[in-house]
């Protein structure tokens, strides 16, 4: 499945079938999961065959059976944490996507079980991505319009691919509080204020990147 195609058919979903993900696709996961960590220096784990996170209240508050398998987004204390994993993260969600599973981003309704993974002086534990089987593909979001997110005078093609591509991407209780202004032949992103809108800001340019073509040469730093 084209990449394109991934962010369109990508929807949350909370519910997952019984079965196990195939060997071929977990060893896919871990090279990208690999990839991801030593581009950014994050110590992102794909935990695998457990049960835990998923099966306390605030998991069944949050509607999530089956889950078992989960990408922990674990950093650096750092400013800049939140915003590596949303956009590393939605890089393995998409990723997922790819090789026909399914995705949930998660930040509040699940719970930690530290024997599963490591988190190293220094480190934190962000925000966890559940991955399976889902009992169904999801359903879209309610979306924001171009001109909610985005600025820009006569705005290239590019432009709004990018856009259209970040109003595709998960965020936080689906906030999309994220904006994108054209300034030259660059673009500002910017997080609104809030809770989790740095990870959601991640995830967007991420979609954003994508959807313009242009990866990561696009941003304007100031
Ligand atoms: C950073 C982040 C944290 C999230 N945390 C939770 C969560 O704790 N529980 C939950 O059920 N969904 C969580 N979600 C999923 C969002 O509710 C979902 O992405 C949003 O409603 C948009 O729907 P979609 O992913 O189907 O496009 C989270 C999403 C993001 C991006």
């Amino acid at each position: 499945m084209e990449i394109m195609e991934a962010m369109r058919t990508r929807h949350s979903v909370r519910q997952y079938t019984d079965k196990p993900i195939d060997a071929a696709k977990l060893a896919e996961l871990q090279a990208e999961t690999d990839a991801c960590n030593k581009e950014s220096g994050l110590h992102i784990q794909l935990v695998t065959g457990e049960p835990k996170a998923f099966s306390g209240f605030m998991a069944h508050y949050g509607k999530f059976s089956g889950v078992r398998n989960y990408f922990a987004l674990i950093g650096k204390k750092a400013a800049d944490l939140e915003e590596k994993c949303g956009y590393y993260g939605e890089r393995l969600v998409l990723k997922a996507q790819q090789l026909g599973l399914n995705t949930c981003w998660v930040a509040l309704t699940y719970s930690k079980v530290r024997s599963a993974y490591k988190v190293e002086r220094g480190e934190k534990l962000c925000a966890v991505i559940a991955v399976g089987y889902g009992q169904t593909q999801g359903t879209p979001h309610r979306s924001k319009t171009f001109d909610e997110v985005a600025s820009a005078e006569n705005a290239p093609d590019w432009f709004r691919g990018g856009v259209e591509a970040a109003l595709l991407a998960p965020t936080a209780v689906n906030q999309q509080k994220f904006h994108f202004t054209l300034v030259g032949d660059k673009v500002k992103a910017e997080a609104g204020k809030g809770m989790l809108t740095k990870m959601d800001l991640g995830i967007a340019k991420y979609h954003f990147e994508v959807g313009s073509g242009k990866l990561s040469l696009v941003w304007d730093k100031e």
